[in-house]
């Protein structure tokens, strides 16, 4: 949840209506700012550098010609943090030498801008560490975009190991229709089409079974048995509702695309507390087409949560 806690802060990401459809959903985003900080700052940060550190092969990827790109979106970021948030973040500045401080670890980095050397680690890989976001970069070349860097500790099911090095429309063939219905394609051009200084911005969502940030295909076996656990009694505290906050800019002088994901959690049983949402998710999830629920990975719940919304909306 938020930093105040307070529940119409959670980033609902339904639209109007009572029916949910894959489509191009991304709106202009004002203010222009990919970073948002939440009361799970710390948590989320340490388990960040841990999942890094443990298990670096799945959480960062970069290919050597992004470092450039890598640097812009470091220079983007850390000066976002610096303006948006002053008491918690201090960029100090002179010619090439930057001092970066993060007041809420409590670390101070000095470096030389643009020089490798003066860093332990590369420049995407050290600001994903300060931020709760995962951060994806996607190049642009020969009328495309392709994964060609990235930091992801908390992915919904897919694996950045695995997608490396993928263009925009390899990456979504396993989205059921999202070929067939030239959604692909045109989300593609559409990226293609973003211009520095005009971030958009989308919201994607889906239902958990627990409470884990640390969805990768690599630990599948962890996570996905839970699914056959939720039943009506216990789905308001197991199933979760997991909504990404995604953001794209474009970076000029590269011209590659920041892709940033924060991923929000919010127990079932504390989301549906807003009686509008209980409605809305309600017959969202009752009319939801079964090739849609399968991907999101609910059909083996889906009943048993229906019954338990059905349950609460008698109670209202
Ligand atoms: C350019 C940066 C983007 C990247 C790197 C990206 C990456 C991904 C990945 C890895 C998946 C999961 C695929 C799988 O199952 O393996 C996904 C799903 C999806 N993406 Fe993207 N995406 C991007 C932008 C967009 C945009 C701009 C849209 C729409 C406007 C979009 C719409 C979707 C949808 C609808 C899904 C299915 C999600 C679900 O049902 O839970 N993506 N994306």
């Amino acid at each position: 949840m938020t930093i105040n806690g307070d529940l119409l802060a959670f980033p609902y990401p339904f639209a109007d209506g009572d029916a949910y459809r894959y489509s191009n959903n991304a709106i202009p985003l004002n203010p222009p700012i990919a970073i948002e900080l939440t009361e799970s700052y710390l948590e989320e940060i340490n388990l960040r550098r841990e999942l890094l550190t443990n298990h670096p092969e799945r959480c960062y990827h970069s290919m050597p010609h992004t470092m450039d790109a890598q640097w812009e979106v470091l220079d983007l970021i850390l000066h976002q943090l610096a303006s948006s948030y002053p008491e918690n973040y201090q960029l100090v500045i002179n010619d090439n030498h930057w001092i970066f401080t993060n007041h809420l670890t409590g670390e101070n980095h000095s470096f030389d801008f643009g020089d490798q050397a003066t860093m332990d680690i590369e420049p995407l890989d050290f600001v994903g560490r300060h931020v709760q976001e995962d951060l994806i970069l996607m190049m642009q070349r020969d009328g495309d975009l392709f994964l060609d860097a990235g930091q992801l500790c908390f992915p919904a099911n897919w694996s950045l190991y695995f997608d490396a090095g993928m263009s925009f429309k390899e990456i979504h063939t396993p989205i059921p229709g999202f070929k067939s219905e030239s959604l692909d394609e045109r989300i593609l051009q559409f990226l293609m089409r973003i211009e520095a200084g005009s971030p958009w911005w989308r919201k994607n969502w889906s239902l958990m079974a627990g409470e884990r940030l640390d969805t990768s295909l690599e630990t599948f076996a962890e996570w996905g048995q839970a699914r056959k656990k939720v039943t009506k009694a216990n789905a308001g505290e197991l199933a979760n509702l997991r909504v990404e906050v995604q953001k794209l800019f474009r970076l000029p002088k590269s011209n590659g695309i920041l892709f940033t994901i924060h991923t929000h959690m919010l127990p079932l049983g504390t989301f549906i507390q807003h009686t509008p949402w209980l409605k809305q998710f309600s017959a969202i999830l009752k009319e939801l087409p079964e090739f849609i629920a399968e991907y999101k990975g609910i059909s083996l719940y889906r009943h048993a949560v229906l019954e338990y919304l059905e349950e609460e909306l008698k109670k209202r």
